[in-house]
């Protein structure tokens, strides 16, 4: 799945590093990442499309770590953001703002102004309301604001309901019956600029075939509002490029999806964008954690560990199959086991019925495939800092974000004065 980490000598390694080694110095639970992983998904899928030439931003919703987004735009990719706190995550990170795409339902005016302020590259709009309130922003504040109108072609992406973003039912962009007339109100309101046209189907997704079947049905509306309006240009086809999280699973089909895409795209004489999250990250990285206690009961065997669904929310959210593994395996019978955390929930398993070597307390498990929509899910649940994050590249390795003590926790939080006066 990545052949960054890997097994030498009876071990886990992250490239040049025993992952035993980096839970002894920084603890767990800990998220350890492949810098060079990240570069070689990155560099794939640029050269499958290179024909095309796209451009590349990197779906900060996966991993919004800071050192994460800086890796990625030093290798030159853009940012796909959806709040005010992922452009200013992008912005530190060194993204450059015309590289930047900004979506999501809920923008509210104080985000819409700071990025019309950053001078960010495209609004992806999902709504009449939200178009007219760009448009005022963008009055208000002297500028244009450059804009895609995302459009929901309806088509089935075959993944899960919560992550199914392209039917007609979801609350994503608009249907294509009506995406004509969006845009013909986006041509009327001042201080706005057609710039192309926006979807993202779901995730993860399998193939290359949602996406053809997408292209096929927005194609006559791209025609129209090329000839309508000139300085429509970018067809951007969101993120969803599937990562195998099975042992035996296919990657994702580059070359097919290329081979559907680059004609169609060419035919439309549009320029490319995709939005591309887990397919960078999701390999990339192991979330290591330590065996606390061995529980038995008649029914069951627990495997009860020191992460758990607040550091790792996709099992029970999504019924998310990570693959599971001791970081130094011994050698004996395989036993069937429930993995889990110690948070008060019955959904909190990291993963169920699992057939693993003999373990004992104070062993390190490893859960693959963390790297995307791990972290970034991660919650301060029953009163636990979230964990640290460590980027290895090569033999070096380095902390990218610090784990959260006590202190991290109750910063925020007040006591009212008068919560300690005597009542009255
Ligand atoms: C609009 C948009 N673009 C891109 C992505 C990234 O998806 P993925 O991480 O599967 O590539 C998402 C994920 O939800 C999204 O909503």
């Amino acid at each position: 799945m990545s052949d960054s980490i890997v097994w030498r000598n009876g071990e886990l390694w992250i490239e040049d590093v025993p992952a035993a080694r980096l839970a002894a110095e920084h603890g767990t639970p800990l998220y350890v990442y492949s810098r060079r992983h990240i570069e070689q998904q990155f560099r794939r899928l640029q050269s499958a499309l290179s024909e095309l030439q796209p451009t590349i931003h990197f779906a900060l919703k996966a991993n919004g770590n800071l050192a994460i987004t800086r890796l990625l735009a030093r290798l030159g990719a853009g940012a796909d953001i959806v709040s005010g706190g992922e452009l200013d995550i992008a912005l530190r990170a060194g993204v450059a703002p015309d590289r930047l795409v900004f979506a999501g339902v809920g923008k509210t005016r104080a985000e819409i102004e700071a990025a019309l302020r950053a001078g960010i590259g495209i609004f992806i709009v999902e709504s009449e309301p939200e178009l007219a309130r760009i448009s005022a922003c963008a009055v208000a504040l002297g500028r244009t604001a450059r804009v895609a109108i995302r459009v929901n072609p309806d088509v089935d992406p075959k993944t899960h309901v919560y992550t199914t973003t392209g039917r007609r039912e979801t609350k994503f962009g608009v249907d294509l019956e009506r995406a004509a007339r969006v845009f013909e109100l986006a041509a009327s309101l001042p201080a706005l600029e057609i710039a192309g046209l926006h979807m993202h189907l779901g995730s993860p997704l399998a193939d290359e075939q949602p996406y053809a079947e997408a292209l096929d049905k927005v194609a006559p509306l791209c025609r129209r509002l090329s000839e309508r309006h000139p300085t429509f240009r970018v067809l951007d086809l969101g993120g969803g490029f599937g990562i195998p999280y099975r042992p035996r699973q296919p990657e994702f089909p580059l070359d097919a999806f290329a081979a559907a895409i680059i004609p169609r795209v060419r035919a439309l004489g549009l320029r490319l964008a995709i939005e591309p999250g887990r397919f960078l990250l999701g390999n990339a990285c192991v979330l290591l954690a330590t065996v606390q206690y061995i529980k038995d009961n008649p029914f069951r065997q627990f495997v009860i560990l020191d992460a758990g669904m607040n550091d790792l929310i996709r099992p029970p959210l999504y019924g998310a199959w990570h693959d599971i593994r001791p970081v130094r395996p011994r050698a004996g019978e395989r036993i069937h086991v429930d993995v889990v955390g110690p948070i008060c929930e019955s959904g909190d398993f990291l993963g169920k019925d699992r057939r693993l070597p003999p373990l004992e307390e104070g062993d390190l498990l490893a859960i693959f495939g963390t790297g995307a929509y791990g972290m970034a899910m991660a919650s301060n649940y029953n009163g636990r800092g979230r964990a640290a994050e460590i980027l290895v590249d090569g033999a070096r390795a380095g902390v990218i974000r610090a784990r959260e003590g006590v202190e991290d926790l109750v910063r925020p939080m007040r006591i009212p004065e008068w919560l300690d006066a005597p009542p009255s």
